[in-house]
């Protein structure tokens, strides 16, 4: 076995149960009656009576439902099949708030019709003509232990989402299947679970127009997209549990259908300036010197590292809350985060959930105040990155006590690891024990591994502004903690308190009582193999109300994030805290964002993960969002991390990381990479206002930054599949080279106006591809859509605290009508809730820039320069005015424009 593969999740588990069902055992259930129907005017409520024997396939047929309809908004409808004694598990308002109800509908206005088909119980969701939702595909079914709801769809339907996955954008039509189970899953593979969960598609029909329908059960499931015998398309809902619980937004754009789920999952939240600069990362550095290292190659190489990231190789044996005293001591931590933060660069490290059981603080303290999972009195064991562990149990009402205090102590400003952002991981959860896990000393990989190498390389490198210095100081401690408590209730007595543990099923809404709730009669497709494989055991009652893992897994890792925001937030009270998470659930984007986690360095993952970011930015609502540049998991090549590089570039999320064992992979190993890396950083600082003003839109409105082009030219149908382009805010078309050994891409082009960026020659689209030529590794295809004006950055520079000092350019890319338009916002990029803010409209017709908005927040800097494009040296014959840019067919006029008030530019 490779060394590296030691330090991955084992794949495979022992315990795999048999494989998968289908549900076919339940053609014969009865189905429903609705009866005792009652009209509110908003809303409509029936009885539903189960109408025949019960078929009891998977669990016992519950006899008694209710259906409650809910016009919500006049685009969204929400419907609800639960069961009529309020048992059955249903997701907990605090992990996913509900969205509130418009009392004000005019029903005239109202998008979406109701129907309901009394007996059998069916119903549909009708927009205009247009049949959206038809469940008579099948009888409802609704079983202690599973649930069944097929709806019909048109044929040959255009669906997305569904995530997390690495399928096509597009998602297949026949014999598809979706499982939704959280799931540590190195390598990414396709057709399988991954690590989140979201359970919204999005329904396009082209000129029919577009709808969604999100589903909140957070149950593990499988959604089956397929056709009958007789060949009519259906989707099919089989989850393991919870109740029905939709929403139905109308559209009818794809954007629409965006902005109407962030209503329901809640709008993305807005991230710090400096989040959008260049993140490196690796897992592997063996030491703070390592990680210095490279800090001062990237800037010897004249490559802007705006964030440095360490994996779990600080820790203590991989112990989250401690430092290695030998490779990472207290005082050279502190003094690496001194260097960054002097230089305006910026420092994140990894937490994970599961806390060591060996003789530790952050154990003894999770201990005293018992906030670990337990199974009866007994606290639950698995094994993860340091041998034997335990995990928090977030539903515990102390944890967020407990995670503030660890991170006070050891991310402390005055005496700890003061970090800039935080990153989370293996919070699906993952646990290399497989199930039924008798001894996770067993599978604690780390404590198995060969003996470590030296901890320091000998001499050290003499690095400017960190001086080797590797012993440790007697000031110098493996715990921030023990340098200096905060308080007394932080230090561990070892006294235990024993907390009134909840049962499961005892309150509404938690869960039915008498469930199997490890090996149950559905099997969903799961990877792992059977539920429990692999992460915490399904059977574990959660402290509080007494929910069981079974019906909240996937609910594990968003959380953990929930919980570290907020840690984060009380560190620095007033600034946006920035936690990227491998595990989502639907709403996580409103708290965090997300990598793609294990990818690998191929070219199939560096074409995917265009699709898996526009599902995640577009869809998902989980803007912050990237793919490890370069890959993770096997060696990367020269010539895919420079094209990695190129596209990583517009990654809202750009981090190079990849995996113990590989070869270094950081920018400047190679000249070509780090030309592309300095090419594209060069151009993405420069648009750096732009993904800013983008991105605070979609936090507003859910209007999405990153967009498929589907979603700008919603009815033509030739872009309806296309997932290797996608529109960079709305007026950049990016089209990466995607191919081994090419230096072209066969780009489409919608029937529209586009500009090249680099020689800003316009191109008429004609809803064709258009193969681009000469695209060398430091390249990529970038074009501007006419009708938009770009607030740019004159200069790059090598961090963004730099950047913001950088003087503005307006580049306005005329549209077919000759008019463009475009946006600005500005903040002092990092205020949790900004008082001053700058909201700027640009609009240009008939030869006239204007700037309007709202000047309350000054940037200090001024729009120096205003291009137009499309302009050739036969149209600057006239002028005087401009300067004519050769090279790049435009013309420039000098400004100087303070972003104070109202103005006015004549070209
Ligand atoms: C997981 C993460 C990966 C990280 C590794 C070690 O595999 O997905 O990014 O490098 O753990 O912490």
């Amino acid at each position: 076995m490779k060394l590296s593969l030691l330090f991955l999740a084992p794949l495979v588990g022992a315990a795999v149960l048999s494989s998968p069902h289908d549900g076919s055992s339940t053609t014969q259930c009865p189905g429903y009656r609705a009866s005792n129907v009652k009209n509110h005017g908003q809303t409509l409520t029936a009885d539903l009576t189960l109408a025949g024997k019960p078929c009891n396939s998977y669990g016992s047929d519950l006899k008694d439902l209710k259906l409650l309809v809910e016009y919500q908004t006049e685009d969204r409808l929400h419907v609800m099949i639960y069961d009529a004694d309020e048992q059955v598990y249903q997701v907990p308002e605090s992990v996913f708030p509900r969205p509130s109800s418009d009392s004000t509908i005019n029903f005239k206005k109202e998008a979406l019709q109701f129907k309901l088909q009394h007996d059998p119980f069916s119903f549909q969701v009708v927009r205009g003509e247009e049949v959206l939702f038809d469940t008579s595909a099948s009888h409802l079914v609704f079983q202690s232990q599973y649930l069944k709801l097929r709806t019909w769809l048109t044929n040959e339907p255009n669906l997305y989402g569904l995530g997390e996955h690495t399928d096509s954008l597009h998602l297949p039509t026949t014999n598809y299947t979706r499982t939704l189970w959280s799931r540590d899953a190195y390598g990414i593979p396709s057709d399988t679970n991954l690590y989140g969960n979201h359970p919204i598609y999005v329904d396009h029909r082209g000129e029919a127009g577009t709808h969604g329908v999100f589903l909140l059960n957070s149950n593990g499931m499988d959604i089956k997209i397929d056709q009958s015998d007789d060949g009519r398309q259906y989707l099919e809902y089989n989850t393991l549990g919870g109740v029905f619980d939709f929403y139905f937004v109308a559209g009818p754009t794809p954007k629409d259908v965006s902005m109407q789920y962030a209503e329901i999952a809640g709008t993305p939240v807005m991230q710090s300036y400096w989040t959008f600069g260049f993140h490196q990362c690796r897992y592997g550095y063996q030491d703070v010197y390592a990680v210095a290292e490279v800090v001062l190659n990237y800037s010897q190489a004249a490559i802007p590292l705006e964030t440095m990231w360490t994996d779990i190789d600080y820790m203590d044996g991989r112990k989250v809350f401690t430092l290695d005293p030998q490779r990472f001591p207290l005082h050279k931590m502190r003094q690496l985060v001194s260097y960054l933060h002097q230089h305006d660069q910026h420092y994140i490290v990894m937490v994970d959930p599961a806390v060591s059981d060996s003789n530790n603080t952050a154990f003894l303290r999770g201990m005293e105040q018992d906030i670990f999972l337990h199974r009866n009195d007994t606290v639950y064991r698995g094994a993860v990155w340091p041998g034997v562990a335990v995990f928090p149990d977030w539903f515990d009402s102390d944890t967020q006590d407990y995670w503030n205090g660890e991170f006070n102590d050891f991310f402390s400003a005055e005496h700890g690891v003061n970090i800039d952002g935080l990153w989370i991981d293996m919070n699906e959860a993952s646990n290399f024990c497989p199930w039924p896990c008798a001894d996770p000393a067993a599978f604690a990989v780390y404590d198995n591994l060969p003996p470590a190498p030296p901890p320091v390389r000998s001499p050290p490198y003499p690095l400017p502004g960190f001086p080797p210095d590797f012993q440790p100081s007697s000031s110098s401690s493996s715990k921030p903690s023990e340098k200096k408590k905060p308080s007394g209730k932080r230090t561990p007595s070892g006294k235990k308190t024993h907390k009134k543990r909840a049962q499961s099923g005892k309150g509404k809404k938690t869960g039915l009582p008498n469930r199997e709730l490890i090996d149950p009669p559905f099997h969903i497709a799961n990877a792992a193999g059977s539920l429990s494989n692999l992460t915490i055991d399904t059977d574990i009652v959660h402290a509080g109300e007494g929910y069981v893992e079974y019906d909240t897994h996937n609910l594990y890792g968003t959380m953990m994030s929930m919980a570290s925001r907020d840690a984060m937030q009380q560190r620095r009270p007033s600034v946006r805290p920035l936690v990227i998470t491998r595990s989502t659930f639907a709403g996580a984007g409103s708290h965090v964002g997300h990598w793609l986690g294990d990818n690998l360095s191929t070219w199939d993952k560096y074409r995917v993960s265009i699709a898996e970011m526009l599902a995640f930015a577009s869809i998902f609502q989980i803007p912050m969002i990237g793919s490890d540049v370069c890959g993770f998991g096997d060696d990367t090549t020269e010539q895919l991390c420079a094209r990695w590089a190129m596209l990583g570039g517009f990654y809202p999320f750009f981090r190079n990381h990849n995996n113990y064992g590989q070869i270094p992979q950081e920018f400047y190993r190679w000249p070509t990479v780090a030309d592309a890396a300095r090419k594209v950083i060069d151009i993405r600082y420069r648009l750096l206002d732009y993904l800013y003003t983008s991105f605070h839109t979609q936090t507003v409105t859910g209007e999405p930054f990153l967009q498929p082009l589907f979603y700008l030219y919603p009815e033509d149908r030739n872009v309806f599949t296309n997932q290797q382009q996608f529109f960079y805010g709305n007026s950049l078309m990016i089209s990466p080279v995607t191919e081994e050994n090419s230096t072209s891409v066969s780009a489409y082009f919608p029937d529209d106006l586009f500009y090249d960026w680099f020689t800003g020659k316009a191109i008429r689209g004609h809803g064709a591809n258009i193969t681009l030529s000469n695209i060398g590794l430091t390249d990529i295809p970038i074009h501007i859509r006419g009708g938009s004006i770009i607030p740019l950055r004159r200069d790059s520079a090598m961090t963004t605290t730099e950047l913001r000092r950088q003087g503005m350019e307006v580049l306005i890319a005329p549209g077919l009508d000759g008019t463009a338009s475009g946006e600005l916002y500005m903040d002092d990029g990092e205020s949790l809730n900004p008082s001053r803010t700058l909201q700027v409209q640009f609009h240009y017709s008939a030869g006239k820039l204007s700037i309007q908005g709202q000047f309350e927040y000054n940037p200090d800097v001024a729009v120096e320069s205003v291009t137009l494009l499309g302009q050739t040296s036969k149209h600057h014959g006239s002028r005087s005015d401009v300067e004519y840019n050769a090279g790049r067919e435009s013309v420039t006029k000098k400004t100087n424009i303070k972003l104070t008030g109202s103005s006015e530019v004549q070209l």
